[in-house]
């Protein structure tokens, strides 16, 4: 089949187009930087430098792809991402998950593609009440910090037109915190050493779930959705959300770190506002029992535990 791969360079795009081209897809690749097209069209895909934002140069370039299915893997995440300024942080990927995927989805039903999939996240925005673990039928949370609101709506935003448009067959991947080379929770990632430097404490009692999916098998759960699976919302997690209190003294274990001090919740949220403190404290797992039901996917780090040991 004939992808267009929006955002081919990220995380997971970069590790889709092999995946991709091994099983036989053409990929047409984008990015915004000439010096990675090189590295693209090494990988087998067919590059095209595009910019998320410009609603007609997105339009030509699916246009001139004729793609089956599209890909939107397009986020602002590079760089230190500042947790106290939630927002502002988070507000160029909000924009690439409304505004784009509106380009990108109009681009996909003109062009007569028949799926379109595109990055969610598991975590922080499920509800924070009941069970520990929720699946993709629970709601999410509607009393968000205020900090994190602009960012929910646009999660919520990317998953209706997603899943809603008639036409096509829509697909939301809601990734977990992503782990392994190049990421921020791998070597030589701000988390990797600010765990390393005992500079992560836990808040409070550390009872916030985190859900993790090492990197690689995100690319594959992607892979997979490529031509698998109904359309609708699924967590791409592994089997073991766990408490803060739980992984983060492992994962300092395993990074031969001193381990993680504690700080109450009243500093925290002197220090690092409230969207860290609920991630802290208050947020749920997820459950992968659909994803591994319905697109066949096994990841080969079924937990952080062996994951945080051998896939950093
Ligand atoms: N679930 C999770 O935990 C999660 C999800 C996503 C990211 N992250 C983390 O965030 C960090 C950075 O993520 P990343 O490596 O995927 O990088 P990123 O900066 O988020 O870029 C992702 C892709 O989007 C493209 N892009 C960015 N802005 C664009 C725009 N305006 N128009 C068109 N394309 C645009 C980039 O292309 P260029 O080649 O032009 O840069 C790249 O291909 C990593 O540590 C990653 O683990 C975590």
């Amino acid at each position: 089949m004939r992808v267009f791969l929006a955002g081919a360079t990220g995380a997971i795009g970069q590790r889709l187009v092999p995946l991709l081209i091994d099983v036989g897809h053409e990929v047409v690749g984008t990015t915004r930087t000439a010096t990675k097209v090189d590295g693209l069209r090494l990988a087998g895909a067919t590059p095209v430098i595009l910019d998320g934002r410009d609603g007609e140069a997105v339009r030509r370039a699916v246009l001139q792809a004729r793609p089956e299915v599209v890909v939107h893997q397009m986020t602002s995440l590079s760089g230190n991402l500042d947790m106290r300024h939630f927002a502002d942080s988070f507000a160029d990927t909000n924009r690439l998950r409304t505004e784009t995927t509106d380009h990108l989805l109009q681009a996909a039903l003109e062009a007569g593609a028949g799926r379109f999939i595109a990055q969610s996240f598991a975590g922080w925005p499920n509800e924070q009440r009941g069970g520990p673990i929720k699946t993709e039928e629970d709601p999410l949370n509607t009393t968000p910090p205020p900090e994190v609101k602009e960012t929910l709506d646009a999660i919520l935003y990317l998953e209706a037109v997603t899943t809603g448009t008639s036409g096509i067959e829509g697909l939301a991947l809601r990734y977990g915190g992503f782990y392994g080379p190049g990421q921020a929770l791998g070597k030589g990632g701000a988390m990797f050493d600010g765990v390393s430097a005992r500079q992560v404490p836990i808040v409070g009692r550390g009872t916030g779930i985190w859900s993790f999916v090492h990197i690689d098998d995100a690319a594959m759960a992607t892979a997979l959705a490529v031509d698998r699976g109904a359309p609708g919302i699924y967590n791409v997690v592994d089997d073991e959300p766990a408490q803060v209190s739980e992984w983060l003294p492992y994962l300092a274990d395993v990074l031969g770190a001193k381990p993680p001090r504690r700080v109450p919740v009243w500093l925290a949220r002197m220090f690092v506002g409230e969207p860290l403190v609920s991630m802290m404290t208050k947020i749920r797992g997820s459950s992968n029992a659909k994803a591994k039901r319905e697109l066949g996917w096994r990841p080969a780090y079924p937990t952080w535990r062996v994951g945080f040991r051998e896939g950093l």
